[in-house]
């Protein structure tokens, strides 16, 4: 499938994106290992989520709703799931594999778990290694632990564990297996990542311990099952809120969104570019903070992206790194090294896609450096089989002047199949072809 966006759009209205992709994900495997039901509200329907579901399903879990975005979890309370008969496909799922090796940690069968050629290249040491420590059995390819990966659990023990990198995927792996082990494991990170994991488990009645960057969990405590309604989730939201400020005169509202601070790092970016954010209706949903947020556009100026706004805006700097080139003076992302290793390597990827539509851009080892002020021309774009670029350079594509094309852009259907949708109900002529 291929996106052509028109160019030089005016951007206007109020919007709503599907549920949170990472809550999705943690209220799914969550509900899995609690005991008795848990009902997911506003659940995302998207390729990410439904690979975390097949998953469970082939690991004996009784899902009902599949494909709605009301589901309902019958937990096996504890390490209960079956041995699996087939590989596990996590298909383009990080998450979906990180989370799930903690969990398979603390279970005494054997079983491997694979992914799509993009998964493949993606390293799992971050996890594999502390869960050996823990007990577990964990194979790789390379010392790098590529998929597929053989789990083989084991009874655990508790770890104090210090993460090189922060990521919340390493984080809450450590913290699931936790649950399972005799006595308090404990993580470290160095900059804070997004903190779903932690409040989900208080929300499942288990308990956990923050302070500062160091996040403790108890083990052996009881979870139970509850009722999770998942806010919307603001990376889908973010290609449009980054896109209105980008544009003077947009003005764009979305709604319910997430505000977890570990996850709007790219408001604070887009207020300090100097675009308008008003956030609006502040309440709580799910232990998680919820709010309308409206971007009024306006000429933006470069900024330097670099230390702990990183994991705050980790998903945001493939579109971040689009409006830059149109924000006067020079902008830098840097100790975003992280990036070379998520769906596609999103540096190498935005570097050599946003050439092709003009901008000036020098690529940097952990980030890059976007020369502002230019006049991008709409021109034939690649995604990389990556989600997150065909929607960026979808956004590039619309400060562009004449019409873009983005290739291979079914990926989108990984978090947000609706994003043509959206974008068209904003003004933007859009085409799926
Ligand atoms: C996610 C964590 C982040 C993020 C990913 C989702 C999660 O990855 O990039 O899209 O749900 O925990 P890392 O933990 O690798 O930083």
């Amino acid at each position: 499938m291929r996106l052509k966006v028109s160019g030089r759009a005016r951007l206007n209205g109020v919007f709503s994106v599907a549920g949170d992709k990472s809550i999705s994900h943690r209220a799914l495997l969550l509900g899995a290992i609690a005991e008795g039901e848990t009902i997911v509200e506003n659940c995302l329907v998207a390729e990410d989520v439904l690979s975390t579901i097949h998953c469970l399903q082939s690991l004996g879990v009784q899902i009902e709703g599949v494909g709605t975005t009301n589901v309902k979890v019958h937990g096996v309370g504890g390490a209960n799931f079956s041995a699996p008969i087939s590989n596990l496909d996590c298909g383009n799922s990080g998450t979906t594999m990180r989370l799930l090796m903690g969990i398979l940690a603390a279970h005494e069968f054997e079983s491997w778990l694979t992914g799509d050629s993009s998964l493949q290249k993606r390293p799992m040491d971050r996890v594999a290694i502390p869960l050996q420590r823990m007990g577990a059995k964990v194979e790789g390819r390379t010392e790098r632990f590529l998929p597929p990966i053989r789990m083989h659990g084991s009874k655990l023990r508790p770890i104090e564990w210090s993460l090189p990198v922060a990521s919340a995927q390493a984080k809450s792996a450590i913290l699931l297996a936790g649950l399972f082990a005799d006595g308090t494991t404990i993580v470290q990170e160095p900059a804070p990542s997004r903190d779903h994991t932690e409040r989900m488990l208080r929300a499942f009645g288990a308990k956990v311990i923050v302070r500062n960057l160091t996040v403790a969990v108890i083990g052996k405590g009881k979870l139970s099952g509850t009722k999770i309604v998942v806010p919307n989730d603001p990376s889908s939201a973010s290609f449009f809120l980054c896109a209105a400020a980008a544009v003077p005169d947009a003005e764009v509202t979305a709604m319910s969104i997430s505000i977890n601070p570990t996850r709007t790092g790219y408001l604070e970016v887009l207020r300090q570019m100097g675009a308008k954010v008003i956030v609006n209706n502040e309440r709580t949903q799910a232990g998680e903070p919820v709010a309308d947020v409206t971007v009024c556009g306006s000429k933006l100026r470069s900024m330097t992206i670099a230390g702990e706004l990183i994991p705050r805006t980790i998903d945001e700097l493939p579109v971040l790194a689009a409006i830059a080139t149109v924000a006067e003076g020079t902008t830098i992302i840097k100790e975003a090294q992280e990036l070379r290793v998520k769906e596609s390597d999103r540096i190498a990827a935005m570097v050599s896609e946003l050439r092709k539509l003009g901008a000036q851009v020098e690529e940097l080892p952990d980030g890059m450096v976007i020369y502002g002020k230019g006049k991008l021309l709409g021109a034939e774009v690649e995604s990389h089989g990556d989600h997150r670029i065909a929607m960026a350079l979808s956004i590039a594509g619309l400060l562009a002047e004449g019409e873009t094309i983005v290739n291979d852009a079914h990926c989108i259907t990984v978090s947000f199949p609706q994003f043509p949708k959206v974008l068209a109900s904003l003004g933007v002529e859009v085409e799926m072809a």
